[in-house]
């Protein structure tokens, strides 16, 4: 593995090396642990063209504990703002001698464009509405731990399929880890496409906590909606936000969520510290997990 574009690219094999890799980074007290040998004189680029604040600093933070070394590529103060196309951003930053380039950017297709002309190995975090493999994987890794296995455990992920590439990347995970995988959402956050099609469909979250072992919310992708398709607050609220009630009323379900978090709308503010919400442990499980992508693809490479 050179590049990691996406989590179809992905063998069973593979998944479980990189979440077993990962679980050997968690302490037992639940933080991460470093191994600063691994990637020394490794160097990496991140190249942010989104905003993101859990996806950057813990492949900044993944970096350092395994002993190499990051800098920020920004776009704006870059020469991409002198009308620099991507192409030769890229050849530049190569140029430098790096080893490996970590991208988000709106556009879908761009990941495989730049992997097809530069040398370095790139890293997707974040593709336009397709593709985040990395959150996918922290997924699957949270939910590991929690339920030691994710065989048989069912999953409603609720919320914006449409415009979502998380829902793309980590219901893919989740079914090929043999969870089984269900999702609810309003009519017009429905995928356009057939991502969906095979799995279990309920028409609000009542239903789906009446089956769900898992709640993975999300967030409404305002960003990338244009027309006015959202429905308004108190009615998606009451169709699907996992409010406090709902919470109490199931209280065996546990709720995840890749962040940030629309408080307020799909999740009340009580409950980001609750013991049933893993939003937090998600995120030390983005540090282990991409920990464990950066090991893997670079002790194949050296
Ligand atoms: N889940 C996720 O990608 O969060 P950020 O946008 O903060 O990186």
């Amino acid at each position: 593995m050179r590049h990691l574009l996406s989590s179809q690219q992905l063998s069973i094999e593979a998944i479980h090396q990189i979440l077993d890799t990962a679980s050997t980074f968690l302490t037992p007290d639940g933080l991460v642990r470093s191994n600063p040998a691994a990637l020394r004189d490794r160097r990496f680029v991140l190249a942010f063209f989104e905003p993101s604040t859990r996806t950057r600093l813990s492949f900044e933070t993944a970096i350092e504990r395994l002993g190499a070394s990051s800098v920020i590529f920004n776009q704006a103060g870059s020469s991409v703002e002198k009308g620099e196309t991507l192409e030769e951003t890229i050849h530049t930053i190569e140029a430098m001698g790096f080893d490996g380039i970590i991208i988000r950017h709106a556009q879908n297709g761009i990941h495989g464009a730049v992997a097809s002309c530069t040398t370095m190995s790139v890293i997707n975090a974040g593709e336009g509405s397709i593709a985040h493999p990395t959150q996918a994987l922290l997924d699957a890794s949270t939910v590991r731990e929690r339920f030691g296995s994710l065989q048989g455990v069912r999953i409603a992920i609720v919320g914006d399929l449409r415009h979502s590439r998380v829902a793309r990347s980590t219901s893919d995970i989740f079914q090929r880890l043999g969870a089984h995988v269900a999702y609810s959402a309003p009519e017009s956050l429905l995928p356009t496409d057939d991502y969906v099609s095979s799995l279990q469909r309920f028409e609000t979250i009542d239903e789906a906590l009446e089956w769900a072992d898992v709640i993975y919310l999300l967030r409404i992708q305002r960003e990338r909606i244009t027309e006015d398709i959202v429905p308004s607050i108190g009615a998606y609220r009451l169709g699907y936000a996992m409010t406090t009630q709902r919470a109490q009323a199931h209280p065996g379900v546990v709720i995840l969520h890749p962040g940030p978090v629309n408080i307020g709308v799909e999740l009340d503010e009580s409950l980001l510290s609750s013991p049933q919400a893993l939003i937090h442990r998600q995120v030390t499980h983005g540090v282990a997990t991409r920990m464990a992508v950066l090991q893997t693809i670079f002790s194949e490479t050296r």
